[in-house]
């Protein structure tokens, strides 16, 4: 282990990139840099406690993680899940909880009951295939979308969607429901193997410092 290197984190950009930086500051990590919210700067360092944090799109940071740009990342598991890379998943950090779900008009129940071929719109099609394929054993065919994903059965894209669901309002404000739940999500800490082995210590250290620190405030 050496004292001198950098430690690096990506940080998924956004929400919980600030409740990261929250939980960081409680366990006496800060980085006064990255409050400014004006800065245009990418990247931003603690001289002290030798850590350096950069923020990135959510699906770029299992990408920087498993290369090893970055030893540590925070990001959706539903981001680790479609993206699939080469990383260890070290911690549960509670926020950002959410489902991923299939959801569709009520009519489109009955399509998931009899393995029909159905049309799914997803912007996860990773997720949603594992989960058809592999779980339920139904040949469906998966359109990827960007976003606004709800479109999908309204404009008759697809018969179902797979997406995040949250508080519920997209899809009441767009006459949808849940049919089925895919899996449970939530903001995870992912570790780069090689830095894992290589910076054990520090690693361990703070990741045993936060999982305190969440159950402190449980
Ligand atoms: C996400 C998700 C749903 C919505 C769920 O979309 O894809 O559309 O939030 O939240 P709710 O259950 O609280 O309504 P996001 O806002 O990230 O935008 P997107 O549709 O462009 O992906």
């Amino acid at each position: 282990m050496s004292e001198d290197r950098y430690l690096t984190f990506a940080l998924g950009k956004g929400r919980l990139a600030n409740k990261t930086l929250e939980l960081l500051e409680s366990i006496g990590i800060t980085c006064e840099e990255m409050k400014d919210k004006n800065s245009r700067k990418l990247i931003f360092t603690n001289e002290e406690l030798k850590l350096r944090f950069f923020l990135a799109k959510g699906p770029d940071v299992p990408t920087y993680v498993e290369y090893g740009a970055a030893d540590i990342g925070v990001v959706g598991r539903d981001t680790i899940l479609e993206e699939n890379r080469n990383v260890y998943e070290v911690l549960d950090l509670g926020f950002g909880k959410c489902r991923m779900c299939v959801c569709g008009p009520a009519a489109a129940g009955e399509l998931l009951q009899h393995h029909e071929r159905i049309r799914v719109a997803s912007k996860y099609p990773h997720i949603a295939k594992d989960y058809f394929f592999n779980k339920k054993h139904q040949t469906v065919d998966i359109i990827k979308l960007n976003g606004s994903v709800e479109l999908g059965p309204i404009v008759e894209l697809s018969d179902v969607i797979v997406d995040i669901v949250e508080t519920g309002s997209t899809l009441r404000e767009n006459g949808l429901e849940v049919l089925e739940e895919v899996c449970p999500l939530s903001a995870r800490m992912i570790v780069n193997p090689v830095s894992m082995q290589m910076e054990r210590e520090r690693i361990i250290k703070l990741v045993n410092q936060i999982r305190e620190k969440l159950e402190e405030s449980k």
